[in-house]
């Protein structure tokens, strides 16, 4: 057999299965691909980490390695939508995390994390920061919920919000919902994050 192209003594890339070494060549092409998909190509790998008083450091680069590889990881949506969540809350200052669904001319809540439930489970678009958001089809950060007449209160200790809509081809199919209970605490890093991970997830959705 002759080893074109062979590095060290070991053929690399398709090479691998010209030479008849397919099953360890096609898993070295699998996980490059998922790597590039999942982060490389995406920029992960500038968002650093987050200070976070007591709790310690959120490292956002691991947690967007993590959040990569679940998203392209072929599992049901609603597991997906639901592994976001608790892993976006991670974040100290996020105290609830919530992905909506647009279905039809309603926000419907598909997947939540925090300490209670909320009752707006279906939400108008055009209704409250999250239907405004939708509707714009733009970020809304909301420094001061209390400031902000459009707020559909869920929470008490809610003081400030962000909500990120899911653009499929410029359509929202989605919005990813978080709540601090910490006044003005969603910083430009937060957005950029949480574009990356709404940018991602509009591709299995
Ligand atoms: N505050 C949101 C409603 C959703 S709850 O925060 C979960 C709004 O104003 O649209």
């Amino acid at each position: 057999m002759t080893h074109i192209g062979s590095h060290g003594g070991r053929p690399r890339g398709i090479l691998w299965q010209l030479t008849g070494w397919g099953t360890e060549a096609q898993a070295l092409w699998r996980i490059a691909d998922l790597k590039r998909r999942a982060w490389h190509v995406k920029g992960v790998g500038k968002f650093g980490e987050v200070m976070a008083g007591e709790k310690g450091k959120v490292s956002y680069d691991a947690l967007a390695e993590r959040l990569g590889k679940i998203i392209h990881s072929g599992s049901q949506k609603k597991a997906i939508t639901d592994f976001l969540c608790r892993e976006l809350r991670k974040i100290p200052h996020y105290t609830w995390v919530g992905i909506y669904e647009v279905q039809g001319t309603d926000l419907v809540l598909a997947s939540w994390s925090g300490p209670t439930a909320t009752l707006h489970t279906r939400i108008p678009v055009g209704e409250g920061i999250c239907g405004a958001a939708v509707a714009a089809k733009e970020t809304i950060v909301v420094p001061d919920v209390n400031a902000d007449s459009r707020y559909l209160q869920c929470f008490i200790n809610t003081r400030s919000e962000i909500v990120v809509p899911v653009l499929k081809s410029g359509t929202p199919v989605a919005e990813i919902d978080i709540d601090s209970d910490q006044l003005d605490a969603f910083a430009p890093r937060d957005r950029e994050f949480l574009a990356w991970a709404a940018e991602e997830l509009a591709g299995i959705l």
